[in-house]
């Protein structure tokens, strides 16, 4: 399955979301978001609040929401996307996620340069983000391309169980 998955992967194109996509993709949001681990988003959240976000970030000057979408090759359609919202002072803040099942594909880094290509050709000079200490995968992806520790917020983010969790703040330049 891991294997046949992989040949999937390496032929998914990374697009811009259309309104089609929007539920799809709050059902991923909460699929990861039930991991537990790996975003800041926790369930149980307002599934209508945040489709009414995702819509609002594509098309935009400002903000952009890629997929990855699988159904060339046969795959099960969207299996990841990413979100950038460039602030007015000219940071791009992203936030991506890939399900359970097709990570470590190469999706993650796909996803990742055309997010940066779209933050540069919309005319921001950074680009920044936030990720848990323990998300090896998601740190390792986000230097790999760039990124570089900038510092860390300490005890800072409360999840509902009451623990009080530490965030590692990444930024990369945009020449
Ligand atoms: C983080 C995430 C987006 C990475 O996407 P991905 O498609 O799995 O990443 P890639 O396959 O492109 O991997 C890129 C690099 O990251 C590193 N990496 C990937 N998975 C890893 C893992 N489990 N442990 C350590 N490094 C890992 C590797 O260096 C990899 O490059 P390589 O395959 O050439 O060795 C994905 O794991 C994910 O969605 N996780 C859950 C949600 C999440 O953490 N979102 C980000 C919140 S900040």
């Amino acid at each position: 399955m891991a294997s046949e998955n992989r040949g999937i992967a390496e032929a998914a194109i990374v697009r811009p979301a259309t309104e089609e996509d929007l539920d799809g993709l709050v059902q991923d949001l909460w699929a990861v978001a039930s991991e537990g681990r790996w975003i800041g988003t926790e369930v149980p959240f307002d599934r209508e609040a945040r489709r009414d976000r995702l819509a609002l970030l594509s098309p935009g000057e400002l903000s952009a929401l890629f997929v990855a979408d699988t159904s060339s090759e046969g795959g099960p359609g969207v299996v990841g996307h990413i979100s950038i919202e460039i602030a007015s002072y000219g940071v791009a803040d992203i936030g991506m996620l890939v399900i359970d099942g097709w990570r470590g594909m190469g999706l993650g880094t796909t996803m990742l340069n055309v997010a940066i290509e779209w933050a540069k050709s919309a005319g921001a000079h950074k680009m920044a983000l936030e990720a848990w200490p323990h998300n090896s995968a998601a740190l390792e992806l986000y230097r790999r391309a760039g990124f570089v520790e900038e510092g860390r917020k300490l005890r800072h983010y409360r999840r509902r169980n009451g623990e009080i969790w530490d965030a590692v703040v990444m930024g990369r330049p945009l020449p």
